[in-house]
């Protein structure tokens, strides 16, 4: 229960079931700089929960949605200017300015410690802070780690139970001394006595920051997803990408899926997309007529964390136990497993409210509702929209909803040990230049593809929209250290699975690129993407298989060509082909010039085997 503030410093009184001095010490002198009222030690049970987000609906933060229509299901909306990643506030803070590289913005540790001492200061005051212990990954999995986030936000609190292994059993595995990422984070919107709070307080001031070296996380003045919910972005990919370059395993913004034939065989794969490029989607697909009998399970839909076993392969798990996903675009027929998912249980945010207290947004039905609340509480008409442009939902409107309600999570997505990957997929954004699917005839040329693929941007973040922007491997703004290290770091690990699966007849993951957003001269996709993109994915498990399907070898490596996909079910001619796998030599030249471009950019420490593979592919264009 909360705790009394006793003389201006609110008591510590861990539960007797946390038995780690560091952890409760570092709660103590936490809650000394930021000075909350109370400090709550969550235990992740689903009365507390409950009793959260009763709290949040009193004081205007979330609303409970129809419980007929969406049972136990919230709305939540944030201030309109906090809802999305701030990268331009995302800090890397290493010892030295090149372990955090070009692509991450940068202070010295002690001068952002001496800025953030201020801003923490007294940050808490008039709240509770919220002791959060999580997993990332199964409880005591060897691919597992543990965090303990501190916010003074209980719609972070909430969602953490969602998105992670949250609550008191966490204890049991930390024991005494067991390691912990430190994570602390608050909205940086300290109440007076008797000032009355918002429905959503923050700070136009943010700092996301990450100190690599002691691995910790401190974050200000956001409510908002990826800045606040610490254990995703913050902790399962930039720290733990450190973690991974120093202990010789890999972090990844992936997807896992697991995908069988009617046959019985079984692979699973992991692909990497940027933000908003229908990473959930894929997770969840289903096979489209023609693959009766095939089945698509979901292992995780954001995140993955990947460790080699001692037979040489890669295993992996989903570190989260939710997803955070956007909700706009999705629907019955783009993804019906994720609609199903959140049928209840779920927390919205940032999406619309029905006139029957239901949630809607853009994409959801083909017809909007005739009347509805919109994502800043105003009212929303079609006509309202067609006059002045306003969404219902945020185009980065988001649903938390656990893993477990997915009817298709796959078997063992809590399996401690992780499963085998067998292939990497990396694909961006891009109406232009870029294949529909290429297989890399080596793992170097892999790397090469996935360190220079680009996307065109979206809402996930805040920014321009729709402007290609190097992207390598979706980690742009999730790497924790310097990207040529990073590069560098999957072309050792390759080397060394190699030598390692070479004993145990062990193949490497095969690579692939894929580009499911080619649009025709009207500017739409030509690609149905969707469940059709099973047609590209048995491809590539049939090239898994003794490279049964056949392809053709082009400038960078491997595509299937019309007669190698499957097409029952399918209405696409030849020629809607040709539009989405035609390589054009002029924009491979334009493309290259602009991995050039991020080359020089990333000169620091760049792996000499990819500027290799870089030559080769410049004078194949201009023989
Ligand atoms: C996410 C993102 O929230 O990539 O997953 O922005
Ligand atoms: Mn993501």
């Amino acid at each position: 229960m909360n705790q009394p503030r006793m003389g201006g410093i609110a008591t510590i009184n861990a539960p007797a079931y946390v038995k780690q001095q560091k952890l409760i010490n570092w709660v103590a002198e936490v809650a000394a700089l930021t000075k909350p009222d109370q400090i709550y030690w969550c235990d992740g049970s689903q009365a507390e929960y409950d009793r959260l987000c009763s709290e949040m609906v009193a004081a205007g933060t979330m609303k409970k949605l129809n419980q007929e229509k969406r049972p136990d299901s919230y709305l939540a909306c944030s201030d309109p200017s906090d809802v999305a990643r701030v990268e331009d506030r995302t800090f890397i803070c290493s010892a030295n300015k090149e372990d955090a590289g070009p692509t991450n913005n940068w202070t010295d540790p002690a001068e952002m410690r001496n800025t953030l001492h201020g801003l923490f200061d007294g940050c808490m005051q008039g709240r509770t802070m919220y002791v959060v212990p999580f997993s990332m990954g199964p409880l005591g999995s060897p691919i597992a780690h543990i965090g303990v986030e501190l916010s003074d936000s209980p719609y972070v609190a909430v969602n953490m139970r969602i998105m992670t292994r949250m609550g008191k059993a966490v204890y049991d595995v930390l024991g005494s001394d067991g390691e912990f990422v430190p994570c602390v984070h608050s909205v940086g919107a300290p109440l007076a006595a008797g000032q009355k709070d918002v429905a959503w307080p923050c700070n136009p001031t943010k700092y996301i920051v990450h100190y690599p070296e002691t691995r910790e996380i401190w974050s200000y003045g956001s409510g908002y997803g990826g800045n606040a919910l610490l254990g995703k972005k913050c902790f399962a990919l930039r720290i733990a990408s450190t973690m991974g370059r120093d202990q010789g395993w890999l972090a990844e913004h992936m997807l896992i899926l697991g995908v069988e034939s009617p046959a019985g065989k079984k692979h699973y794969v992991a692909a990497a997309f940027p933000s908003a490029c229908g990473k959930t989607n894929f997770a969840m697909l289903i096979p489209p007529v023609g693959f009766e009998g095939w089945k698509v399970t979901t292992i995780g839909d954001d995140i993955a964390w990947i460790k080699p076993g001692a037979d040489g392969r890669l295993y992996a798990i989903n570190p989260e136990a939710g997803y955070f996903g956007v909700a706009p675009g999705t629907n019955d027929k783009t993804n019906h497993n994720c609609m199903a998912s959140m049928r209840e249980n779920t927390i919205f945010t940032n999406v619309a409210l029905t006139d029957d207290g239901d949630v809607w947004w853009e994409g959801m039905t083909s017809t909007a509702p005739e009347h509805l609340i919109d994502w800043q509480g105003k009212d929303w008409t079609p006509a309202i929209a067609k006059e002045t442009g306003a969404k219902a939902a945020h185009p980065n409107a988001r649903f938390t909803v656990a893993a477990t309600q997915n009817p298709v999570i796959d078997a063992a997505w809590d399996d401690p040990a992780g499963v085998p990957i067998s292939s990497f997929i990396f694909g961006g954004r891009r109406s232009t230049t870029v294949p529909l699917v290429t297989e890399a005839r080596n793992w170097v040329e892999g790397v090469y593809m996935a360190a220079t693929m680009g996307s065109e941007t979206t809402a996930a973040a805040a920014g321009q929209q729709g402007i290609v922007r190097r992207d390598p491997f979706a980690m742009l703004p999730f790497i924790g250290y310097n990207m040529s290290d990073y590069f560098q770091h999957w072309l050792t690990l390759g080397e060394k699975l190699a030598a390692q699966g070479k004993q145990n007849a062990v193949e490497l993951p095969k690579i692939f690129c894929v580009n499911w957003f080619r649009t025709g001269a009207d500017g739409k996709f030509v690609w149905p993407g969707f469940g059709d993109n099973m047609r590209v994915l048995k491809w590539m498990l049939d090239r898994l298989e003794g490279e049964k399907a056949g392809g053709v070898e082009h400038l960078f490596g491997v595509t299937p060509r019309y007669a190698d996909l499957s097409w029952e079910g399918l209405n696409f001619s030849e020629e809607q082909f040709d539009l989405i796998t035609a390589i054009d030599k002029a924009a491979w030249k334009a493309e290259t010039a602009l991995h050039t471009e991020l080359f020089d950019k990333l000169k620091y420490h760049l792996p000499k085997e990819l500027a290799d593979v870089k030559l080769a592919l410049e004078k194949q264009l201009a023989d």
